[in-house]
């Protein structure tokens, strides 16, 4: 059988990556495609669970402990979900992944960029998105679209979403083969119609 694809969609909190991986995924249903829809943290199942203590725990989190609950999260989705859906030829759409994890707790919370990618690595067993996409948006923006109910993370301050949004651009230079920048204020349907282009040239 034909391998699938794995696609993950990034970007700051607000950046509208959740309306355009449905958008996505309907117009790739309607083309015929098997599509799987997932997402960190909170994928089905063992997931919601990491997502609930992740978003809305309000005690004290230490950034290393947030860390490894946001790895341990990916190792369950990615061994239970994408590998298996990828393996039977599906297209797998992920809301957020690695890249989450180098923007929010290496660049966002300071810890040390190079072992948290290699953590990402430990945590997936070496599989890497065939693309990546990053919406790309203007802290003040997102944040007013992200609007006065803030969960923990949402709660992190301006200054750690302009590390965050600098750390998606860093790696978008880094690795422009597998990760797309796109500019996140356009219309809903102009950037649906350059994700849909990114991702035909994929596809074909
Ligand atoms: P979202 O599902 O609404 O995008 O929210 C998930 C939140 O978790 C968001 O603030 C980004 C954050 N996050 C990390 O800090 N590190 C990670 O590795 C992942 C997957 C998400």
């Amino acid at each position: 059988m034909n391998k699938g694809y794995f696609i993950t969609f990034e970007g700051a909190d607000g950046c509208g990556k959740t309306t355009q991986l449905e958008l996505l995924k309907n117009y790739l249903v309607n083309e015929g495609f098997e599509v799987v829809v997932t997402r960190e943290p909170g994928a089905k199942g063992l997931g919601e669970k990491f997502r609930e203590i992740l978003l809305n725990y309000d005690g004290v989190v230490s950034d290393r402990c947030e860390s490894f609950l946001f790895l341990a999260d990916r190792a369950q989705n990615i061994d239970t979900i994408v590998k298996p859906a990828v393996s039977e030829g599906k297209i797998v759409l992920c809301d957020r992944h690695i890249d989450s994890s180098t923007a929010y707790q290496g660049y966002g919370r300071g810890l040390d960029i190079q072992q948290i990618k290699n953590l990402n690595l430990l945590a997936t067993g070496g599989m890497l998105p065939d693309l990546t996409i990053v919406f790309d948006i203007d802290i003040e923006t997102s944040m007013q679209r992200v609007g006065k109910n803030k969960d923990r993370m949402e709660n992190s301050g301006n200054e750690f979403f302009n590390r965050v949004r600098n750390g998606y651009l860093e790696l978008a230079k880094q690795e422009p083969d597998r990760i797309k920048v796109v500019d996140s204020t356009a219309s809903i349907d102009d950037i649906h119609n350059k994700v849909k282009n990114i991702v035909l040239a994929l596809l074909n």
